[in-house]
C-alpha cells in the first residue's frame, strides 16, 4: 500500500488528519464526512476543535455519519457514542447535522429499516467525502470483525470477544460491555470517496502488519481498505512496527550498513531467525536474507560478527552498569510496574548499597475489585480499619461504616463510579500491597497519587501543574542520579505515557533550576518487554532471584487475576514477566553469548535502554 505515512507520535498523526479533514470542509462547506469513536480519533477531534474555535473552521453545512453504535444503548449512556461525540467534538463546534445509529433497544425489524434509512441518508448527503476510521486488534473497521465480507452494509452485528476484552476497561469489567452492535458495513465505509485509517501504540502493531502486508481477507476486514483507490494510513512509529520496512530495516536497498546499530540489528534478527548462535552465521546465510551488502561495510564477516558478540556481551555485565551508593529514582506508573518490569534489577541496586525510591504515579485504585475491598474489611485489616477510624465522625460504629461501603457496592448501577470512600480504601489496599513489595526489595515507597487519574472513570484528566508540582517535588527531595522510567507507548491515552508526561515536564523545571542531571533507564512496561536488539543493558539473574521477584509481584493480591486484563493473554501478571525474562535470557543463550543454563536452573533476564 502507497499511502502510509508514519509519524513519530500520535500527536502529529492527529494534526495532519485534522489538517486534510479541515481542507476539504474549507473547499467543500457542505462535506460529509464518516466518523469514528474510539481512543485514535480523540486527537483529532481535539484539533477539529481548535480549527473551530482559533481558525473560524465552520462546520455549520458539514453533514456527519458515525460508524457505530452499541446495541442496545442509551444514547445518555455515558458508554454510548453517542455521549462521546457530543463531549468530544459537537458540543464544541458548530455542526448540527450529525448522524449516529440508534442504540435504543427495539424489535430486530424495526433495527433492520433504521439501518436501512441510515444508508438512506448517507446516499441522500451524497455519499461520505471522507471516513475516518481506527482499527480494532481483531483487524475490524466500525464493528465489523473477523468473517464481515467486502459487500456488508449498515446492520446489527454481534462483538468479537477480543473487542469486548479490549472495551472492558471504560465498562469496568466485560461483563458490562454490549454483545452487539449496529454498524456501517465493509461495502459502506469502501464506498465513501476518502478513507483515512489511523493506529496509535505498539498493541496495534501487529494488526496493522496483517491488514495493510497479509492477505486480502474478511478474517482481517481492514485488509479490505488496501482495495480502496484513494485509502490512507496514518500510524505513529509504534503502531507502525511490525511494517516490514521498520520491522527489517536492512532489507530497504539504500539500508547503510556503515552503521553499527543496523549491523547489529540485522545480525541478531539473523540468528533469531535462523536460530543460530551468531558465531555460525554463514555468508550465504546472509545472502539469502538479503543482507550481503552488510559484510562490505567491515574488512570481514567475522569481524562483524565478532564486533556484535563484543558488544553484546559488554552489556550482561553488572559490574559495567549497576551503580553503587547512588540515589535512584524508579517511577512506577501504577503500584505494580515496578515490580513486574524490573524486581530483580531494584533488588540487585539496593543490594549495591544504592538508596532506592520508587515512587508510584497513581493509586490504582480503578483495578481492585469491590469484593476484596469487602473481604478485607470482613477480616479487619488494620490498615483499612485504622483509616476508617480516622476518617468518620466521631463515635460512628465500624459496622455502621462497612454497611454503608457494602450497601453502595450493592446499590450502585453497572459502570457508576467508586464513592470516595470506597475510592480511598481501595488504594489503601494497593498502598499497603507496594509497601510490603518494597520492604522486602531494600526499596522506600513514595505515594505520588497524582490528581489526574482521580476521575473515578477511566477517562482521565489531562496532565496539569497539580501533577508536575507533586512530581517536581519528588525530585527535589530525592536528588536521583539514576531515573527510572517507562518507555510504554502502548496507548495514546494511557496511564503510563501521562505519567511519563508529568515526570518530563518536571524534570525540565527541576534541570533547568539547577537540579542535578541524571541518567535515565527506560523499563519497557508491564505488557511488553523490549527486544533483544533494542537493549542497553541486559540484567541477567537466576532462579532464586526470579523467585524473589514473584515473591515481589505476589504481594500484589488484588492484582492477581487482574479486574482488567487488557489482552486475551490469561497469564498471570507474575507468569508473564517469569516468560519473557526466561524469553531474553533465552534469546541471549540462543545468540551464543550467555552461557547455556541447565535445564533445573534456567537464567533470566530483565532489559533496559539508557539514555546518559
Ligand atoms: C469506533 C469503531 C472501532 C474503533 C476501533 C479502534 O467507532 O468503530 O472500529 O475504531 O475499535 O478503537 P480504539 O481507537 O479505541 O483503539
Amino acid at each position: 500500500m502507497n499511502n502510509v505515512f508514519v509519524r513519530p507520535d500520535y500527536q502529529s498523526c492527529c494534526v495532519d488528519v485534522a489538517a486534510q479533514i479541515a481542507a476539504l470542509i474549507r473547499e467543500k462547506p457542505n462535506a460529509v464526512l464518516g466518523l469514528a469513536t474510539g481512543s485514535t480519533p480523540i486527537g483529532v477531534y481535539a484539533e477539529l476543535v481548535r480549527l473551530h474555535r482559533e481558525e473560524g473552521l465552520d462546520f455549520s453545512g458539514v453533514t456527519t455519519f458515525n460508524l457505530d453504535e452499541y446495541y442496545p444503548m442509551a444514547a445518555d449512556s455515558p458508554h454510548s457514542y453517542h455521549r462521546f461525540m457530543r463531549e468530544m467534538l459537537f458540543d464544541h463546534i458548530n455542526c448540527v447535522n450529525f448522524h449516529i445509529p440508534d442504540g435504543t433497544p427495539r424489535s430486530e425489524e424495526q433495527v433492520r429499516d433504521d439501518c436501512a434509512r441510515f444508508e438512506g441518508l448517507i446516499a441522500e448527503a451524497g455519499g461520505l467525502d471522507i471516513q475516518l476510521l481506527g482499527i480494532g486488534r481483531t483487524g475490524h473497521i466500525g464493528f465489523n470483525e473477523p468473517g464481515a465480507g467486502r459487500d456488508t452494509y449498515t446492520r446489527l452485528v454481534t462483538i468479537d470477544y477480543l473487542t469486548r476484552a479490549d472495551a472492558a476497561l471504560s465498562f469496568q469489567g466485560i461483563e458490562n460491555v454490549p454483545v452487539r452492535a449496529i454498524t456501517m458495513g465493509v461495502g459502506t465505509i469502501l464506498e465513501a470517496r476518502q478513507i483515512i485509517m489511523m493506529a496509535s501504540g505498539t498493541h496495534k502493531a501487529a494488526i496493522v502488519q496483517q491488514a495493510l502486508e497479509g492477505k486480502i481477507t474478511s478474517k482481517v476486514p481492514a485488509s479490505f481498505l488496501r482495495e480502496h483507490h484513494n485509502a490512507v494510513v496514518y500510524l505513529d512509529e509504534p503502531a507502525a512496527a511490525l511494517l516490514t520496512e521498520y520491522a527489517k530495516p536492512w532489507r530497504s536497498p539504500d539500508a547503510d550498513f556503515s552503521t553499527f546499530p543496523l549491523r547489529r540489528r540485522a545480525l541478531i534478527a539473523l540468528g533469531q531467525e535462523l536460530d543460530k548462535p551468531l558465531g555460525k552465521l554463514s555468508a550465504q546465510a546472509l545472502a539469502e536474507a538479503g543482507m550481503q551488502r552488510l559484510a562490505h561495510a567491515v574488512p570481514s564477516l567475522e569481524a562483524a560478527i565478532q564486533e556484535v558478540e563484543l558488544d553484546l556481551s559488554k552489556r550482561l555485565s553488572d559490574d559495567r552498569f549497576l551503580p553503587q551508593h547512588q540515589s535512584v529514582f524508579c517511577l512506577s506508573p501504577h503500584p505494580d510496574d515496578d515490580v513486574i518490569c524490573c524486581g530483580s534489577t531494584l533488588i540487585k541496586m539496593a543490594e549495591r548499597g544504592n538508596k532506592v525510591v520508587v515512587a508510584y504515579g497513581v493509586s490504582g485504585s480503578m483495578a481492585v475489585r469491590d469484593k476484596d475491598v469487602l473481604a478485607l474489611l470482613r477480616a479487619r485489616h488494620p490498615r483499612l480499619i485504622s483509616f476508617i477510624e480516622d476518617h468518620t465522625e466521631p463515635g460512628r460504629a465500624f459496622e455502621d461504616v462497612f454497611n454503608d461501603v457494602r450497601q453502595f457496592i450493592f446499590d450502585r448501577e453497572p459502570g457508576e463510579p467508586d464513592a470516595e470512600l470506597l475510592r480511598d480504601l481501595k488504594r489503601l489496599v494497593r498502598e499497603g500491597e507496594a509497601s510490603d513489595a518494597c520492604r522486602k526489595m531494600g526499596a522506600k515507597p513514595l505515594f505520588l497519587n497524582l490528581p489526574f487519574y482521580e476521575t473515578g472513570h477511566v477517562a482521565k484528566k489531562p496532565i496539569g501543574e497539580p501533577d508536575v508540582e507533586i512530581m517536581l517535588k519528588a525530585l527535589r527531595d530525592t536528588q536521583p542520579e539514576i531515573v527510572m522510567l517507562t518507555g510504554e507507548q502502548s496507548d495514546p491515552h494511557g496511564t503510563h505515557e501521562m505519567c511519563a508526561e508529568a515526570f518530563n515536564r518536571a524534570a525540565c523545571i527541576y534541570l533547568a533550576e539547577g537540579g542535578k542531571p541524571f541518567k535515565q533507564w527506560f523499563y519497557r512496561g508491564a505488557w511488553e518487554e523490549y527486544e533483544v536488539w533494542e537493549g542497553d543493558y541486559y540484567s541477567v539473574f537466576n532462579k532464586e532471584l526470579m523467585e524473589r521477584k514473584i515473591g515481589l509481584i505476589l504481594d500484589h493480591i488484588s492484582q492477581l487475576d487482574p479486574v482488567y486484563p487488557g489482552t486475551s493473554d490469561p497469564r498471570e501478571f507474575y507468569e508473564r514477566a517469569r516468560d519473557r525474562n526466561r524469553a531474553t535470557a533465552r534469546q541471549l543463550q540462543q545468540l551464543g553469548v550467555l552461557p547455556p543454563s541447565r535445564s533445573h536452573d534456567p537464567i533470566y533476564a530483565e532489559v533496559f535502554q539508557i539514555n546518559s
